[in-house]
């Protein structure tokens, strides 16, 4: 088929130039938003008095028709046919209408439009992309509102290091997602200026109005320099930035997990729905979404090393390597979307075996702080104390004993401060209820902590 750009050239394209350099299969998923822009586009002209207000009426009469084909599956956005989106829509439209179709390019450029479109498609996936992470958050404070006198030991260098909960635990992961939702916001709001009305470049001689067709596509106005709004792709760059670090987040997450259901563990246990098994070891139930989900993350990184590296060093203004930032972004809103959608019910439907957790917690000499604290508060410096409980621990590990099971004689022959009541000092449930400073994992501080995230639900309308 002709070229919309024919005029110019003696020869058709060759094939494999013509598939490589179309991006109509993968760009089509922006019809909607390339039809939006259009409709304010066509608005703005005829409200200029630039083309007839007749044109205008056939043109949105044109562009919902499209729409509905492409809705009902009647369109069929091969490369043979179109380059991109942006020109599919133009022709599509063109064979409805006729001449008025070929007035809705009138003082733009493909390179504004796609500016235009991305952004649109970008600013709505974040919206969703955004409740489901709210959403997930949602669930963890649900987990932990249940689980708030769960004991567990708590990690470094995953070694026991002190007694937390489960609870404690997850409101971790649902702090580090409220920074993600607030990376989120700040993605939105970067591409909050419009760039319709850029042109090619260097903007138009037509009298357009660019503050009329900013706010009708919900935009806090036109971006202020027309080079600038058709040149950068730092939004996609910020979206796989933040959506990086979300996925980190996930990943550590799944890793846990994936400890977790170990036998050697044994922490949780997974809903059957969200496991699965082997195809010859019969006993085997594996975490296989969290595997997969760690694993996706590395895609997640690549996009955003993609999108670095190619505009890197790409002179002003457009140039075709920007095409390239469409399957990286869609990669990165795609397995993010998946992952969230996997693992927010894969938490949900999960069992907590809070005896394992606990029985845990009772090994590793988790409560050594606390019993070094217990000298502390009786005048002994933190210093000695710290050496003084590293001794018992020596005594215990030689002895077979863990604090709780050494006897008092063994704590005197370190320390005469030492009476009956450093039992009840380092038992499990006083050492979590105990540490009670703000972030800490005592029941009615998580409780705070987990009230804290839900009035930030609340706030953001969930
Ligand atoms: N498909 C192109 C892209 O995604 C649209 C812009 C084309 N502009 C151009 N001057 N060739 O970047």
């Amino acid at each position: 088929m002709a070229k919309m750009w024919a005029g110019r050239f003696q020869k058709d394209t060759d094939a494999v130039v013509n598939d490589f350099n179309s991006s109509v299969m993968f760009d089509c998923r922006m019809y909607a938003e390339d039809l939006e822009g259009s409709a304010a586009h066509a608005a703005m002209l005829g409200r200029q008095g630039i083309i007839p207000q007749g044109d205008v009426e056939k043109i949105l009469a044109g562009l919902a028709q499209i729409r509905k084909e492409i809705e009902a599956g009647e369109i069929h956005f091969s490369p043979e046919l179109y380059e991109d989106i942006h020109m599919a829509n133009e022709q599509l439209l063109t064979e409805r209408i006729g001449d008025a179709g070929k007035r809705l390019h009138t003082a733009r450029s493909r390179n504004d439009q796609v500016a235009l479109d991305m952004r649109l498609y970008v600013r709505k996936e974040i919206g969703e992309i955004k409740s489901l992470v709210l959403q997930f958050m949602k669930t963890l404070c649900k987990k932990a509102s249940d689980n708030l006198e769960t004991v567990m030991p708590g990690y470094t260098h995953l070694q026991r290091a002190q007694p937390i909960t489960f609870a404690h635990h997850l409101m971790a992961y649902a702090n580090m997602l409220k920074r993600d939702v607030r990376r989120l916001d700040n993605c939105r709001e970067g591409l909050d200026e419009c760039p319709l009305g850029c042109g090619a470049l260097a903007g138009t001689t037509y009298p357009i109005d660019r503050a009329y067709t900013a706010k009708e596509l919900g935009f806090s106005g036109p971006n202020d320099n027309s080079l600038d709004g058709v040149s950068d792709r730092d939004y996609c760059i910020e979206l796989c930035a933040a959506l990086s670090i979300l996925m980190m987040h996930l990943s550590r997450l799944s890793e846990e997990v994936i400890a977790w259901c170990s036998w050697e563990f044994k922490f949780i246990e997974l809903d059957d729905a969200y496991s699965t098994g082997s195809s010859i070891m019969p006993q085997k139930k594996n975490p296989d979404v969290c595997e997969l989900v760690r694993g996706k993350t590395g895609r997640v990184y690549g996009t955003l090393m993609t999108l670095l590296t190619f505009m890197k060093g790409i002179p002003l203004a457009y140039n075709k390597d920007m095409q390239e930032d469409k399957e990286a972004t869609f990669e990165a809103i795609d397995t993010a979307k998946a992952c969230l959608k996997v693992i927010d019910p894969m938490f949900d439907t999960l069992t907590v075996l809070t005896e394992n957790m606990k029985n845990a917690a009772k090994r590793g000499f988790i409560n050594a702080t606390d019993c070094a604290d217990y000298l502390t508060k009786k005048g002994v410096p933190f210093r000695d104390a710290y050496k003084m409980t590293g001794m018992l621990v020596h005594t215990c590990i030689e002895t077979g004993n863990t604090l709780d099971t050494l006897p008092l004689e063994e704590y005197q022959k370190v320390s005469p401060v030492f009476g009956k009541d450093i039992y009840q000092a380092i038992d499990l449930i006083t050492c979590v209820k105990e540490r009670r400073s703000v972030g800490g994992p005592a029941p009615e501080e998580v409780a705070r902590q987990i009230q804290k995230i839900q009035d930030f639900l609340e706030g953001q309308g969930c």
